[in-house]
């Protein structure tokens, strides 16, 4: 089962690329990420008919439609999504490659919230986008700072590390091919 995962931080030690890198680890197959910093600001006057989407646009497009499942990590900015991310699935939302992509949503907050705006809003797009929420495999993770490792820049926290690895066999139990 090949997962792609997409981070919401562009920050170079971000919590939530350790947290993303922490999931990869104990995820069973292969798992790639996607530098989504690069996409250009969505404008449908770049896409659709007559329109070449920008490169980086259709290298996302390919690597969502090439994987299995979809994993996304992402901090909460002012109560919302990342502008980078939202900009992300507003690529995908007329290409269609998350259409009955099993997804799941992580966030993770210096604060006791866990980033549940943010975490509720990436959900609410997704299933506008008819992907499908995992919700057994999504997770707030709250006071996050103290459950990174800087050093290794992996999460160092053991409850933290086996639900994620609980998170992570949700999702992949989704991702499995069903026999009708
Ligand atoms: C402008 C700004 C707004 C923020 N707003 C929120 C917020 O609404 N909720 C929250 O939980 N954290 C908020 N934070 C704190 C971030 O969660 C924190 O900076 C986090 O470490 C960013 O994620 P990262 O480490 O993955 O880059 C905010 C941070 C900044 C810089």
């Amino acid at each position: 089962m090949r997962l792609l995962a997409l981070s919401g931080s562009l920050r170079a030690r971000s919590t939530n690329g350790a947290v993303l890198h922490s999931a990869l680890d104990v995820w069973d197959g292969p798992a790639t990420t996607a530098d989504i910093g690069a996409l250009p600001h969505f404008n449908p006057d770049l896409d659709g008919e007559g329109a070449t989407p920008p490169a980086p646009v259709a290298a996302l497009r390919t690597a969502v439609a090439d994987a299995d499942a979809l994993l996304l990590v992402s901090p909460e900015y002012a109560h919302g999504v990342p502008g980078v991310l939202k900009n992300a699935l507003d690529w995908l939302v007329s290409s269609g490659e998350c259409v009955h992509k099993p997804v799941a949503v992580i966030t993770a907050s210096p604060f006791p919230t866990g980033g549940d705006h943010a975490n509720a809003q990436l959900r609410e797009t997704l299933r506008m986008m008819t992907g499908e929420v995992v919700t057994a495999a999504c997770r707030e993770i709250p006071a996050i700072g103290p459950k990174i490792d800087a050093a290794t820049e992996r999460v160092k926290d053991e409850p933290t590390l086996a639900d994620l690895a609980t998170a992570m066999t949700h999702l992949a139990t989704a991702a499995e091919p069903r026999t009708p």
